[in-house]
Order: structure tokens, then sequence, then C-alpha cells
């Protein structure tokens, strides 16, 4: 899957061999006007289309570009007025949100949805770009978002959600359905089950710390996992919001499991946060 030398160039930035980088974003933004080929680091592997109706937390952010807006990361929608994203996705923008944009209630990048400014831009305090600890952002709107059958909040895990190894949950995010990226950039999702952080910090022992604010999540037959694009989106597992991509070791590799942001450790963070934004 991986051993292809487009993904070998595309997730460089996953896949350091020095310390752990930041998934950088550049190889995951893509023009809205025209879809290239750098669009499939932003897929998520091995993935089913799914109807925005379906997971209608789902938002995308979008960048200022010269040519106009970019998709930059995924991002997902907890009230009227707030999105959740990855620190990582939005750390240069705290100064500067109106170079955001949230897009929500669209299946594809390219058709439908709603847009909204970006008020504001809160990044966690000790959020860490050398080791992704407390890689979570709050974004506020400029308006609010009118909910619809697309359009609505997900539950955030409480402080003391249980997360048992094993549990099914599912990832989603935006990418284009070709490898050699169509214009079409639909949404995807894939199903990806809970993993022992015991092991996942096993697995990433050379490599990275797995912190308690982390959560880990693989699937096999086929191997299934979140990229690069897809940081900042949701990780849902019966109905609640128990993780936000985050980063990994190249994509759906099968001695790398995909690696969150743990919501439930950033319950009281959240809710603070939010009242902070009204
Ligand atoms: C998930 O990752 C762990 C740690 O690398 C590994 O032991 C396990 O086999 C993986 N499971 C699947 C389904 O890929």
């Amino acid at each position: 899957m991986y051993n292809n030398l487009l993904s070998v160039l595309l997730f460089f930035a996953w896949s350091s061999s020095s310390a752990i980088s930041a998934p950088s974003l550049e190889p995951s933004i893509t023009s809205l006007e025209e879809f290239e080929i750098e669009d499939s680091a932003a897929r998520i592997v091995n993935g089913y289309q799914i109807d925005i109706s379906k997971i209608p937390y789902q938002a995308a952010l979008r960048r200022r570009v010269t040519s106009g807006w970019s998709h930059t990361c995924g991002a997902v929608i907890i009230s009227h007025t707030a999105v959740l994203t990855a620190a990582h996705c939005v750390d240069s923008y705290v100064s500067e949100p109106s170079s955001l944009r949230v897009a929500v209630g669209m299946s594809s990048l390219l058709f439908g949805g709603k847009t909204y400014d970006v008020a504001k831009v809160i990044i966690h305090s000790t959020y860490s770009s050398m080791t992704l600890v407390d890689d979570i952002a709050l974004l506020g709107t400029t308006k609010i978002m009118s909910f619809s059958t697309n359009i609505n909040s997900v539950a955030i895990a409480s402080a003391t959600h249980s997360l048992p190894v094993g549990t099914e949950a599912l990832v989603s995010g935006f990418g284009t359905t070709s490898y050699e990226g169509s214009t079409s950039s639909t949404l995807l999702a894939a199903k990806v089950y809970i993993i022992d952080q015991a092991v996942c910090s096993r697995a990433y022992v050379r490599i990275a710390s797995i912190y308690s604010g982390m959560v880990c999540a693989n699937a096999s037959n086929p191997y299934r996992d979140a990229c690069q694009g897809d940081s900042g989106g949701p990780l849902v597992a019966d109905g609640i919001l128990v993780g936000i991509v985050s980063w990994g070791e190249r994509c759906a590799d099968p001695l790398y499991p995909g690696v969150y942001t743990r919501v439930s450790e950033y319950n009281s963070w959240i809710l603070t946060n939010l009242i902070q934004l009204s």
C-alpha cells in the first residue's frame, strides 16, 4: 500500500527518521480550484465513502492562500459556534484567525455545505510541536452555525469516559477517491479499533512517547487508518467524540497504529475554553 514512491514522498513529514516531527501541513494542502496529485495525502486509507448526514459533525478547515482557500485539516463541530481540531493544524493562526474558515455540511470538498469565518483560535497552552503532546485546539466561528441533517454537533467524551481496548470507532476525513487525484474529493470513513496504551507505546518506543492524552487505534484486512490531511478530524465511538486525528508513523502501516488526541483527557480544557469563546 505504502511502498509506492508517491506516498513515501508525501508522507515524509510523518515518517521522519530523526525526532518525531509534527505532520507538516504542506503535503496535505490542496487548492480548491485545482485538485492535484498532492491530495492523495489527504485520504483516509482504505476507507469507504460516507454521506455527511451520517457524520454531520465532520468539518473541514480551510486556510487563505493567494488563489482563494485551501483545504488544510479536518475539524469537529461541538457547538453552534465552536469546532475542535488538532493544535498542529492551526498553531500559526492564533493571531490570524481571519485566515481560517470552517466548512461544514459537505460530503465533497467541491460541492455544497456552508462556510463560516473563524473569530478565535485557542491552542492548548502546553501543546508541543516536537512531541505533539496536547495536540488540541478550539476554534470559535464569527457566526452561529445553523444545524440541519448535514450539520450538527457531537458530544465530547466526559473526563471519566471509559474506552476499552477493542472499542470500535469511526475516523473520517476528506480525500481524493483515486490515487491519481481526480477532481472529486469525497468524504471517507474507516472503522478502527482502540488499542492498548502499553502496546501502542511499545510500537512507538524508538520513535515517540505515547502520552496519556493520546489514544491509539488501528485495523487490518485491509489496514485502515487516518492519514495526513485528516488531522484535526473526528474519531467517534458510540456517538461520542473520543479522539482527534493527530499523528502516526506513515499511514496504515501494520507496525504503527494511528495516534489520536484522547478527548476525555481534555474535557475540562474544552469546557473552560468554550466559555471563553462566548
Ligand atoms: C495494531 O497495532 C498493534 C501495535 O503495533 C499490533 O500489535 C496489532 O497487531 C495491530 N492490529 C491490527 C489489527 O493491525
